[in-house]
């Protein structure tokens, strides 16, 4: 299979911060363009995330990952990908593109999650991260899969967003310059 290594692949658990951190770059470089896993699979199924979920259930939202990844991988270049939290785990991450991984600490994640101006509109539409505990335990149970996943580990409590996003341009070599 194609590696497709011009584009930035964001893994991470719920709420760290991929969508974020993948719309700083897209206003920082001309010649990336942001995509995201979930909005792709609503867009194509129609469905909201959490109605797949609870009518088709978990095997088949992460049958739909898979097919997500197989169209990245044969078809997509010059993105920046941020995906699900689950995504990792689709068997072909590594042609799609150069893995980042967006680490934090589970209470740095919680407290971004739930003190957002739309709280209740972010956990809603994530039915993973419905109960604390559980949400945690999902947390722990993944960690060493981001980090063996990953080509690259950022700190997303290290400094602020748009710093980040500098220093991972820098990092893998990708021109700035567009100001939107
Ligand atoms: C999931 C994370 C969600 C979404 C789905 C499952 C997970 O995406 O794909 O609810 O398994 O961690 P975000 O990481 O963007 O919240």
């Amino acid at each position: 299979m194609r590696k497709n290594a011009d584009n930035l692949v964001f893994i991470g658990f719920m709420g760290v911060g991929k969508g974020s951190l993948a719309r700083e770059l897209t206003k920082l470089t001309p010649n990336l363009y942001g995509l995201d896993t979930d909005d792709l699979i609503e867009s194509f199924t129609n469905t909201k995330i959490k109605k797949i979920f609870a009518t088709a259930g978990e095997a088949a939202f992460r049958a739909l990952e898979q097919k997500t990844a197989d169209w990245l991988a044969q078809n997509v270049q010059n993105a920046v990908i941020s995906t699900g939290g689950g995504f990792y785990k689709v068997n072909n991450l590594h042609a799609i593109g150069t893995v980042i991984y967006l680490k934090a600490d589970f209470e740095w994640i919680y407290r971004r999650i739930t003190t957002a101006h739309n709280a209740k509109k972010k956990l809603k539409k994530r039915p993973l991260f419905q109960e604390y505990e559980k949400a945690k335990a999902l947390y722990l149970s993944r960690q060493e899969g981001y980090e063996k996943a990953a080509d690259i580990v950022i700190e997303m409590q290290s400094a602020p967003i748009e710093e980040i996003a500098q220093n991972l341009l820098e990092r893998v070599g990708l021109p700035t310059g567009r100001d939107l």
